[in-house]
């Protein structure tokens, strides 16, 4: 028996499952999460070339799909208009496939982490709607063809809108105009028609957004294309979204007949001011300085504000019957939030520590998943 199962064992008896039979079994996410449900982990480089083997051995045993953080965004694998690199995309799915995971594709089509050259057109203009059409459903076709059949769902396009539910002015709205998301859907499924595609968008919680996002899925649905699932994404606080919002979003969606996700799921413990998007690198590191308010570690109570928290989500999770829940990252130690949106700041968003140690947030998650089950 491992170190952690005698810490879950206790955890349970203390909890009080009288019928507790010896760990033959272990006890962790995947194996707790509802059945035909799917509890995610997004990898980074390090851990799917398994460089990171402590890493990687963790996102192996704890859950039972994937996503990749960065390295099937189009920057890293279509970087030149005539190269593609595919090697560590590669690694990552056969590394997903080859654990028996469901393995996610992140992402087609997004403003962010897309080369320059994507918008480009002749003699210094933009492109014109045509070739960037063009390109994108070469792009979509080469990069979704290379792994159909194995790349079980995509993230087809990525932050479409704005907070007040307008599409955001991207250079794909402007060069294609409001039709290059059916389009996107459209290479994808004509790429792997096998494969699930997906709406992705972060503050799904804000009723406007929510609200514009549900009505672009189903303006897709109802034109045809294949629409498998709408994400939110899932970047929040300890404090904020209030459950109210998250559980009022999760129901729209349901109530809509969408299938909501959680496809990045994190939870920010420090200090937010509504300055830290966009400011300058001056100001950037005066809220650094007053926001960077645990360096040497979380005090004990925020861990357990933390822990409470997770549970409190995670509840609101199984009571909407979302199908896969997916985080942002494996252990502390890994987090994209030391450097967002203020670079150089100490966060605890995740389940383990730095060390890879299990968070009471852990077992919280595994409490609430315990108690849910049949
Ligand atoms: C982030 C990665 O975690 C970082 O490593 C990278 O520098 C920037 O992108 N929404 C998304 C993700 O859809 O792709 C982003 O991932 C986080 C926000």
């Amino acid at each position: 028996m491992t170190a952690r199962s005698v810490t879950l064992l206790a955890g349970a008896v203390a909890l009080g499952a009288a019928a507790w039979a010896p760990a033959a079994e272990p006890l962790t996410l995947k194996t707790l999460a509802p059945p035909g449900s799917r509890i995610g982990v997004a990898l980074n480089q390090a851990q799917s070339d398994g460089k990171d083997e402590a890493g990687l051995a963790l996102a192996l045993r704890q859950f039972n799909s994937t996503s990749p953080e960065n390295l099937l965004k189009w920057e890293r694998v279509h970087p030149e208009p005539d190269r593609y690199d595919f090697a560590p995309a590669d690694r990552y799915v056969e590394l997903g496939r080859g654990h028996g995971m469901f393995v996610v594709g992140h992402v087609l089509l997004w403003h962010q982490q897309t080369p320059d050259w994507v918008f480009a057109g002749e003699g210094g203009r933009k492109a014109d709607r045509e070739t960037l059409l063009a390109r994108l459903r070469s792009h979509v076709a080469t990069v979704v063809g290379r792994y159909k059949g194995r790349i079980g769902g995509w993230d087809v396009v990525n932050e479409a809108l704005d907070e007040d539910g307008s599409l955001r002015r991207t250079p794909w709205l402007e060069a294609i105009g409001e039709d290059y998301l059916a389009k996107a859907f459209e290479y994808a499924h004509e790429a792997d028609p096998a494969a699930e595609l997906y709406y992705n968008d972060y503050n799904l919680w804000k009723p406007a957004k929510r609200d514009a996002a549900i009505r672009l899925v189903q303006g897709l649905k109802a034109r045809g294309l294949r629409v498998d699932g709408i994400g939110e994404q899932g970047h929040w606080g300890i404090d904020d979204p209030p459950l109210a919002a998250i559980d009022e979003a999760l129901a729209a969606m349901r109530a809509a007949g969408l299938v909501p996700l959680i496809t990045e799921l994190d939870m920010d413990v420090l200090p937010r001011d509504p300055d830290m998007w966009g400011a300058d690198l001056a100001k950037k590191a005066t809220i650094r300085a007053k926001t960077n308010v645990y360096p040497d570690g979380l005090p004990a109570a925020v861990q357990e504000k933390l822990a409470r928290r997770y549970a409190d989500v995670f509840a609101l999770f199984l009571e909407h019957d979302v199908s896969r829940v997916t985080f942002w990252g494996v252990t502390d130690a890994g987090s994209w939030l030391h450097n967002f949106p203020i670079p150089g700041r100490v966060n605890y968003p995740l389940l383990w520590d730095k060390d890879g140690h299990e968070k009471p947030a852990f077992e919280a998650v595994v409490e609430v998943l315990r108690k849910h089950l049949p």
